[in-house]
């Protein structure tokens, strides 16, 4: 290792995807349907009223016109972030310094770890109870007792697809003094949204996505929803246009499409009851979730992953969380990709 290198940085490690070529890649949580060929030609006219020559709107001016016109706020409650990574990312430079405390409710996302550790702050990981629901008691203790700068609460969470109620999350700030960073990366898939708080309780964060519902993962945009005041903040660690020309005009497509999208969500909240629906009484694990995939836990673990990967189906799995042992994460699909899912699981339990 070089000798230069940071000493937080040498335990991190980078993130890898895998990208084999699955026939349906359910891991990363992505829309099954590429919009591209319904939008294709309001993208080339968006695409159009751009100088690529030129450096893009560094406020994400028209974009954030419309993303508080659908939240119904202000354009000054919005920052717009390269993915809500970046908004991850955004958010822990601005409240952590140093040895900086962060509670971190786990199993979930692990983009916030590497945020925290690269800023040099201080993980106070929070386990959630054995169901996998969120042990509220001990967020509240462990941020009061570790004078905790900043909280970061996942609703619906990644990987185990449950939410916090909105009495908890208020429970949560009221009786700390933290910052909550309450990331809705999976809101359309919900219903519920803290924004509403956000908008007035400057401790108050509520990160978006348009990588999830809206379908858009490879443009990279992700928002926050917060008091001006706090996105001011953020304002000042933004690196100035961040976000890219052709990232902003497929927004805009995007968001335009706003109904399509509520109806495609719609369907695949369906599908995801009627998975459920099917694999209910298989001798399974099946965590109740509010989100676009479903966590499974199964004591044929091993052979069911050898035979999705017989089947080329990409799931996630978690080897090194000892909370998450034979536990499978599959993002919902097309009705043709959920099929296969279940026809896995039909084949492993001798299901006929
Ligand atoms: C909870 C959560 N937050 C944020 C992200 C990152 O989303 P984006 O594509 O907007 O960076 C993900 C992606 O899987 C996620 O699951």
């Amino acid at each position: 290792m070089n000798k230069n290198v940071r000493k937080k940085i040498e335990s991190l490690v980078p993130y890898k995807v895998s990208m084999e070529n699955y026939r349906w890649a359910l891991n990363a949580n992505e829309s099954p349907i590429n919009m591209f060929s319904d939008w294709q030609e309001e993208i080339l006219a968006e695409l159009t009223k751009e100088s690529i020559n030129l450096y893009p709107s560094s406020n994400c001016d028209g974009l954030r016109v419309m993303l508080a016109k659908i939240n119904q706020c202000s354009p000054e409650n919005i920052v717009c972030g390269n993915g809500s990574d970046e908004i991850i990312k955004m958010i822990t430079e601005v409240f952590v310094d140093q040895g900086d405390k962060v509670i971190i409710p786990t199993p979930t996302f692990s983009e916030y770890f590497t945020s925290v550790t690269v800023a040099g702050g201080e993980i106070v990981p929070v386990k959630t109870k054995a169901d996998f629901t969120f042990d509220v008691e001990a967020i509240i203790q462990a941020a009061n007792q570790n004078q905790v700068k900043l909280i970061f609460l996942c609703v619906p969470n990644n990987p185990t697809g449950l939410a916090l109620s909105d009495c908890e999350i208020s429970r949560i700030i009221d009786a700390t003094e933290a910052v909550i960073a309450i990331d809705e990366a999976y809101f359309e898939f919900y219903g519920k949204t803290s924004a509403p708080i956000a908008l007035k309780n400057q401790r108050v964060i509520v990160l978006r996505t348009l990588s999830k519902a809206y379908g858009v993962a490879g443009i990279r945009l992700g928002y926050a929803l917060a008091n001006p005041k706090t996105i001011d903040l953020i304002q000042r660690v933004r690196m100035p246009y961040n976000i890219s020309a052709l990232t902003q005009a497929v927004a805009r497509v995007a968001l335009r499409n706003a109904d399509q999208i509520a109806s495609i969500t719609q369907s695949m909240i369906e599908e995801r009851k009627r998975i459920i629906n099917q694999l209910r009484s298989y001798n399974l694990e099946i965590f109740d979730s509010q989100t676009n995939f479903i966590l499974y836990r199964s004591d044929k673990y091993e052979e069911l992953l050898s035979t999705f990967e017989n089947s080329r189906i990409g799931v996630r799995v978690y080897p090194k969380d000892p909370m998450l042992v034979n536990c499978i994460r599959i993002s919902l699909g097309t009705k043709e990709a959920n099929d296969a899912v279940i026809a896995v699981f039909k084949e492993v339990y001798n299901h006929v």
